[in-house]
């Protein structure tokens, strides 16, 4: 198609295909992943699905597939399911952010390119030759835009979903980060009591919906001079950070742990009444008085 033709939004593309009040229900929003675009369809446009597939799939040469989000994310794996609605009838998506590649199976693993600028900025603040506790690593965009952007030494990325697991691993040889990330498969809970105990300078939680029952593992993995976690959650928004804030002290006490907060900051609304946060903390052992 002649770039000069080509729509330059989704409005623009469903000109005289949708009604006025069918445009009325249209979410113009929709995530990019290299081939795949995502779009959330609203109830009211359900039956409009291929019209709208089709024209989404005209907005960029590299769109070969559009796919609809049938369903919140769900279960342990926060897996969210989708369904193709225009183009080829593939979920494998290969994506591009900070300078590494993804292959994403779509529907069997989570993927979120919104978290591209938070792997961005804390790439910034790790250091040479730290050791990374990359929890909840997916199919590996932290721990690889880690390998890639800074000077780490290692990063351990923990999974649970053996699908995701497999995409690790795949990630890992295309990125070329062999011997730099390491991927486990198994649960937190178990992997950090039995081999990361004590080893990492850092550690990335992104697990917004129940992070905070792995905050102690966090601390535990810290060395023992201390060291930094990066606690992502979901908050009511009128409250703040008031209930994460009060989840690290308590773990930190129980542990006999001493925190100090770094930063908080809002990473992305999530609804009307709640938005997801991350909160980076220092913490280490309290010393014992001699
Ligand atoms: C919100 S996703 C984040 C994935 C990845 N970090 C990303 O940003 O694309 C959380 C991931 O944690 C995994 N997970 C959930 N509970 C876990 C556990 N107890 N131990 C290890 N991984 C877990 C899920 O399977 C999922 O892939």
């Amino acid at each position: 198609m002649d770039k000069k033709k080509r729509p330059r939004n989704l409005r623009e593309a469903l000109k005289g295909k949708l009604s006025k009040k069918e445009m009325g229900h249209l979410i113009t929003s929709f995530d990019s992943l290299g081939n795949i675009a995502v779009i959330q369809v609203s109830k009211e446009l359900e039956k409009r699905t291929g019209v709208i597939g089709k024209a989404l799939l005209s907005l960029n040469k590299q769109f070969e597939t559009v796919c609809m989000v049938s369903d919140k994310h769900k279960g342990l794996f926060r897996v969210q399911p989708v369904k193709v609605i225009a183009g080829k009838r593939n979920k494998k998506a290969l994506y591009k952010e900070n300078g590494c590649s993804f292959l994403i199976h779509l529907g069997k693993v989570f993927f979120s390119p919104r978290l591209g600028t938070e792997r961005q900025r804390i790439s910034k603040l790790i250091k040479e030759n730290e050791v990374i506790g990359a929890f909840f690593a997916g199919v590996g965009p932290f721990p690889i835009v880690f390998a890639r952007l800074t000077g780490m030494k290692k990063a351990y990325a923990i999974e649970l979903n053996p699908e995701a697991h497999k995409g690790l691993l795949h990630n890992i040889s295309l990125n070329k980060c062999h011997g730099r990330v390491e991927a486990i498969l198994g649960d937190v809970k178990k992997v950090v009591p039995k081999s990361l105990l004590g080893k990492c300078d850092r550690v990335v939680m992104p697990l917004p919906k129940s992070g905070e029952n792995f905050l102690k593992e966090a601390m535990l993995a810290l060395k023992p001079k201390g060291g930094i976690v990066h606690f992502y959650r979901f908050v009511e928004r009128e409250k703040g950070a008031e209930q994460p804030l009060k989840e690290i002290k308590e773990a930190a006490k129980e542990l006999g742990f001493r925190t100090k907060v770094l930063r908080k900051k809002k990473v992305r609304s999530f609804s009307a009444s709640k938005e997801q946060l991350v909160i980076d903390f220092w913490a280490g052992k309290k010393r014992k008085r001699s």
